[in-house]
């Protein structure tokens, strides 16, 4: 059995085990999601979710393949497949997306939000959810932002102070409003794909990586970088896009049990974050590694540097600052 078929039918499997009604029914449309997340990540069973979902909305008649780890190619690559209608849908990093709309750097200004929950009440809100019409200027539909966890600092050698980093090499998701935040505190900003993290950071090609806790805990990346500063600057929010022409075809009927299957298992997203923040800080702590907390001070003027430069490029930076200065929890 060819990799594609396998990945079919246990899509296929897995909808009808959740709904055994559907054995009989057959499929008439197909809905094919990449994402560069391995099976085993929050993203990628999101999307395994919604299959599933969207399987017992439609009563049988949508068959979702997810294609995980990058299978169709990197994100730029799922993009232009997106964009040309060769794939029906992503699951796909605000990072990657920020690089063609430059107002998507917003949802990476610093301190915008202090944790997961917050995070999953302002990615819902109306600032946000409006932003997801600009989508449309790629030739796609935005679905729903998700969330993944908040970034921290990890590092082979401690750093007191954003002072500390300066001449280093830190591993960074590649791009721009990431990049200037790195090289305001002179830190030589390093794109490093997640799977080789681990030995660049054992092999000294970088010195530490701006990550989450989820894969500093995954990826053990604390047996080579044993400093883990939490300083929560932001958070890192994932997209769903539905290629234009897919959702064109599509009735007002599937539209809205696709819109509907979507923010569900967002939903559950976000709850599987606001869950697991606390146990990987904890399991983290119980390895024996040098777990500090840093306040917003500890970046020192790169925060109000960064504003400077990334504010006249992302006019939503100010609506989506008076929205999360509201929110209490
Ligand atoms: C990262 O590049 O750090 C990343 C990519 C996908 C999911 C989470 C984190």
């Amino acid at each position: 059995m060819n990799r594609r078929k396998f990945l079919k039918t246990t899509s296929l499997a897995a909808a009808m085990l959740a709904a055994p009604g559907l054995a009989r029914a057959a499929a008439e449309k197909t809905l094919r999601i990449g994402t560069i997340t391995p099976a085993s990540h929050f993203w990628t069973q999101t999307m395994d979710r919604v299959g599933t979902s969207l399987a017992e909305k439609s009563g049988g008649k949508f068959e979702t393949q997810v294609f995980p780890s990058g299978q169709l190619g990197n994100e730029a690559t799922m993009i232009q497949q997106i964009q040309s209608g060769g794939l029906d849908m992503g699951f796909l990093t605000v990072a990657e997306f920020s690089n063609r709309i430059d107002d998507m750097a917003a949802l990476f200004t610093p301190y915008l939000v202090q944790n997961v929950s917050q995070a999953s009440k302002l990615l819902t809100g109306p600032t946000a959810t409006g932003m997801l019409d600009q989508y449309t200027k790629l030739g796609m539909k935005g679905l729903g932002f998700g969330l993944g966890g908040m970034r921290h600092l990890i590092s082979r050698e401690p750093g007191l102070t954003s002072a500390d980093l300066a001449g280093r090499k830190y591993r960074i998701t590649p791009f721009a409003p990431l990049r200037d935040f790195y090289e305001l505190m002179n830190v030589a900003p390093t794109p490093v794909p997640l799977p080789g993290l681990f030995d660049a950071l054992a092999n000294g090609q970088v010195d530490g990586a701006d990550i989450d806790l989820e894969l500093a805990w995954k990826l053990k990346l604390y047996d080579q970088a044993p400093n883990l500063t939490i300083t929560s600057q932001m958070m890192f929010p994932v997209v769903a896009v539905v290629s234009g022409r897919y959702w064109a075809a599509l009735s007002n009927e599937e539209k809205q049990m696709l819109s509907q299957s979507v923010s569900e298992q967002i939903d559950w997203l976000f709850a599987q974050y606001i869950e697991y923040e606390p146990k990987w800080l904890g399991d983290l702590k119980g390895t024996g590694i040098n777990v500090v907390d840093a306040a917003p001070g500890f970046f020192g003027d790169t925060i109000p540097e960064w504003k400077a430069i990334w504010e006249p490029k992302a006019p939503s930076i100010a609506a989506l600052q008076a929205e999360a200065n509201a929110l209490t929890q």
